[in-house]
């Protein structure tokens, strides 16, 4: 076998053996096969696809590149939760504590951000002295004395992803069905849980760009799951807008504590709430409403808060001590009428430059700037109210962040949050 015959093959629209993929990707790790061929190869997925059956397979041999959590010594159904990528996404930091507090184990392995799109374990690490990486055995554990943990991924979980991963983002081959869905699923099946909700995100501050491509997404990471054994659920959800009101570690993990305290933005808490209902309904195998007001009445009564409190305290946090710059900026409206529009990435670009997110895998995190958003979409603005606020350490000219936002004489129709559901 050669490479170059793999990649002329699949060039050539050509369906590619288990034993073809398992030597590009066996040997991409043995770095026998160059940066520069396994490139050339995943441009030549990305742009002729693959079968379902190389699907699968890419899944399969991926997974087997690193370890696999056993969470069997867990009692009851494990419930994963992946987001496939947002701006202000702090959904985990919510639906995790809710749902164990309903009595559903969550042993979460969450991984970082990249580019645009902000990732739990950074946010949690706003939080002074919380421990993101723990051995197996103390997340175990952890998870049988108080329901839940959140880990950072070990780092042999599915090394072929990572190595994949790191060329896809420099290559221009990160939006494609193929890699991300095998991409994301190996990484849930090697971290042993036993259902698995999606939240395929689509718009303009996610990788899948119109509804069709997102639901083709979640057919096949379902079909992965079955494959495997796993149940999977896909909600498809709107990502045209940031979710919720503030982008940046430290003040994603408070808006996520007041969501907890019931003073969280309604759409992100009506968001939240939906989530936890379809992982509490599939993880005690009961009606999805039942499993809403169950998720409704934990946030009514503090108990999501206090499951949140005691997650950050087993993990070493000190939940009084997130640190945000001192140097608040405050953008005024020029305009008044109504917001029709609010563009996540102009946002979240802006906060990566003040050092909320990487560029670049080594890039460090300035876990205290971030935008705390004013105004949502559909709001009425008047000359002079305030559109956001931007946390930073210096002083810097914010006014590149006007077109982030478009007023209106009229207000638009509803922003719905959840486009589809597929099981
Ligand atoms: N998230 C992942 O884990 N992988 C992808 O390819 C895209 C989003």
């Amino acid at each position: 076998m050669n490479i170059i015959d793999i990649i002329t093959k699949k060039k050539n629209k050509g369906v590619l053996s288990y034993n073809e993929i398992k030597y590009a990707v066996d040997g991409f790790l043995s770095l026998e096969v160059k940066d520069y061929q396994m490139s050339s190869l995943l441009m030549a997925i990305a742009i002729n696809s693959m079968s379902d059956e190389e699907i699968f397979n890419l899944t399969k041999i991926m997974l087997d590149s690193g370890d696999k959590i056993d969470l069997s010594s867990i009692d009851g159904i494990k419930v994963d939760k992946h987001s496939t990528g947002g701006v202000g996404d702090k959904t985990t930091l919510v639906v995790a504590p809710l749902v164990a507090s309903c009595g559903v184990p969550i042993a979460k392995m969450s991984g970082r951000g990249l580019g645009f799109t902000g990732g739990t374990i950074d946010k949690l690490e706003s939080i002074k002295n919380f421990k993101t990486s723990i051995t197996n055995e103390e997340f175990i554990k952890q998870v049988n004395n108080i329901g839940i943990a959140i880990v950072s991924q070990s780092g042999n979980l599915v090394p072929a992803d990572k190595k994949i991963y790191a060329l896809r983002d420099v290559t221009g081959t990160t939006e494609s069905i193929p890699l991300i869905a095998s991409s994301i699923m190996s990484k849930k099946i090697a971290s042993g849980a036993d259902k698995i909700v999606l939240d395929v995100k689509v718009g303009r501050g996610a990788f899948m760009k119109n509804i069709e491509d997102a639901r083709k997404l979640s057919e096949i990471m379902i079909k992965i799951g079955k494959n495997f054994g796993k149940e999977v659920v896909a909600l498809i959800t709107n990502m045209d807008y940031p979710l919720g009101n503030t982008i940046g570690n430290a003040l994603e993990v408070k808006e996520a504590i007041d969501t907890l305290n019931g003073k969280g933005e309604e759409r992100f808490t009506r968001f939240c709430l939906i989530i936890s209902a379809y992982m509490i309904s599939i993880g005690k195998q009961i009606p999805i409403e039942d499993a809403l007001d169950m998720a409704t009445e934990k946030l009514n009564n503090k108990e999501g808060l206090n499951k949140f409190n005691e997650l950050v305290k087993a993990q070493g946090g000190d939940i009084n001590n997130i640190e945000m710059s001192n140097n608040k900026l405050e953008l005024k409206s020029k305009k008044s009428g109504y917001i029709t529009d609010i563009n996540p990435v102009k946002l979240a670009k802006f906060a990566n430059l003040l050092g909320a997110g990487r560029s670049k895998k080594e890039d460090i995190i300035n876990h205290k700037v971030g935008i705390i958003l004013n105004k949502k979409v559909n709001d009425e603005v008047k000359i002079d109210d305030t559109l956001l606020y931007v946390f930073c350490d210096n002083d810097i000219d914010i006014d590149e962040l006007y077109d982030a936002f478009t007023i209106s004489e009229n207000n638009i129709d509803e922003v719905r949050i959840i486009y589809d559901i597929i099981r």
